[in-house]
């Protein structure tokens, strides 16, 4: 059996399909370009068939991509295959992987079928899908959930009709890692034809256990392939995490013994635009990525790591991509500088234009913030304005009044395709006012669901960033903002959301 372990990132699909989590298409590709960096082997970009703007990621995200694998999710049925080979037309290599529920609650509940039924549906695609393309992935929706003998006859035909990569979800996060790991195994044992495909895991984390659950589906089952999300990031309670498994893998090789293709060092620069392209703040003591990861602050601890930094270290923060803060950019600094930073961290602006509009906001900021950090760089890019100048809503100005025993007040100057409009709003406090202000205007009727403030890189003088998610008429949608000044970091953001909620098309839900 080989010892290559394949990372397949499904930031760009399951991780998008956690509440709030959209991504435009082209946060998609920023996101995919530093996939690309981390050396994943496969990035599944979204799902074709799902919607016109995940269609649009996708394709965009084949033609761009060069050393990764491109993948496009799809159901079972020759539609959504079509399009998903459309998409991925471009693709130096692209790969369909399909999915059919083979559970007997989501056969009877979900799809009203009969396992018949499935059993042909998921053989008939995947013919079709490997007439298009010569990598197809098959998953059995919910398969640790189904039925052993049932799910041997699916997956025997799907090998037999060419899959070449068998996955086996634990959809809803049920499994335990022997018992999963066991699960795994008896599949292999038991399929005749199982040593034609490589075995995939994909564990959902709700019991905590997606990343444990994993590696005992590679150790135990001999699977050679984990599907993953960068910060663990997926519906309800996420996906197993790439950072964790892929460091507990290259950390652990003397126990593992498999190689991996990622360049840890590019861990955290993806964990970042991850969480400030969706809003989704890691938490201080998550693994590998989180604030804390690498901070000693008992002082027993401090004296050991400064005599012998393996005392208390087993990976080395800079490993993985952590450094010091550093004052990166100043005013002085010129393009060239600027341009030459954004590439080393992984940022690629697509047009001349979009860099002299990211240069003039990082004058400005440099105008107003002596030290620019790589975070300030990153929160920079992600604004959405640079990136799309036809955006419906644009901040302009803002003043407020807040003082001790007096309502707060908000003056607000926003563009309204291309047009200024002004308007005033008393509030509980100047972030209050001030969204009221906007609100007064845009008559969105959102209603908002999170409101959260992150210093960016730690202090009072730091930019704060601010995330906003706004619900409305069942769609969840994201605004991220950032500014020295959190009340215009908040507007900025309030107004990112309103573009989203007005550009984004209805989607299919990929387990609906
Ligand atoms: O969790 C799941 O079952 C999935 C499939 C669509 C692979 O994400
Ligand atoms: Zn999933």
């Amino acid at each position: 059996m080989s010892d290559k372990l394949i990372i397949f990132d499904t930031t760009l699909r399951d991780g998008e399909q956690s509440p709030g989590a959209s991504m435009t298409r082209d946060e998609k590709l920023r996101i995919a370009r530093q996939l690309e960096r981390l050396k994943v082997d496969v990035i599944e970009a979204g799902f074709a068939a799902s919607s016109n703007g995940d269609f649009e990621a996708v394709q965009a995200i084949a033609n761009a991509i060069k050393d990764s694998t491109v993948c496009s999710l799809s159901r079972a049925n020759d539609r959504d295959i079509s399009r998903a080979a459309e998409a991925l037309k471009g693709a130096q290599r692209a790969r369909i992987h399909t999915f059919i529920a083979t559970s007997p609650l989501h056969m009877e509940k979900k799809l009203r079928m009969t396992p018949d039924q499935v059993f042909e549906q998921a053989k008939q695609s995947v013919r079709y899908a490997r007439n298009l393309v010569a990598d197809v992935e098959f998953s059995p929706e919910d398969g640790y959930r189904s039925d052993v003998d049932f799910l041997c006859r699916v997956i025997e035909a799907v090998i037999a009709e060419g899959a070449t990569t068998i996955n086996v979800p634990d959809t809803v996060g049920y499994a335990i890692p022997e018992l999963y790991g066991q699960f795994i195994k008896t599949l292999r044992e038991r399929v005749p034809n199982s040593d034609k495909a490589i075995w995939s895991v994909h564990c959902h984390n709700d019991l905590g256990m997606a990343v444990a659950n994993s590696l005992a589906g590679v150790m135990l089952g001999g699977a050679r392939q984990i599907e993953c999300t960068i910060n663990g990031l997926g519906e309800r309670a996420g996906n197993c995490s790439l950072e964790e498994v892929v460091m507990a893998v290259k950390t652990r090789k003397d126990y593992f013994g498999l190689e991996l293709g990622i360049d840890t060092q590019h861990i955290v620069a993806a964990s970042r635009m991850v969480s400030q392209t969706t809003g989704f703040v890691v938490q201080p003591n998550k693994a590998v990525v989180g604030a804390n990861a690498f901070a000693h602050a008992s002082g027993i601890h401090q004296d050991g790591v400064l005599k012998a930094r393996d005392t208390y270290e087993i990976m080395r923060a800079e490993d993985v991509g952590w450094s010091a803060n550093k004052i990166v950019l100043g005013k002085l600094s010129g393009r060239n500088a600027f341009k030459q930073r954004l590439q080393d961290l992984g940022v690629q602006l697509e047009s001349e234009a979009e860099i002299n509009t990211a240069f003039t906001r990082f004058k400005e900021l440099a105008d107003r913030k002596s030290e620019i950090f790589d975070e300030d760089i990153l929160a920079l890019v992600n604004d959405e304005s640079v990136t799309n100048d036809k955006e419906q809503y644009a901040f302009v100005s803002l003043s407020q009044h807040s003082e001790t025993g007096e309502k707060p007040h908000a003056e607000i100057v926003i563009t309204v395709d291309g047009k200024e409009v002004k308007s005033a709003s008393d509030g509980n406090g100047p972030v209050d006012a001030s969204l009221k202000a906007i609100e007064q205007q845009v008559k969105s009727g959102a209603e908002m669901v999170l409101y959260s403030v992150n210093a960016i890189s730690g202090s009072t003088e730091s930019q704060g960033e601010v995330t906003v998610r706004l619900q409305n008429s069942g769609r969840v949608v994201n605004g991220v903002g950032s500014d020295p000044d959190i009340v215009v970091a908040s507007a900025k953001a309030y107004l990112s959301a309103l573009n989203k909620l007005h550009s984004k098309a209805d989607r299919v839900a990929a387990q609906g």
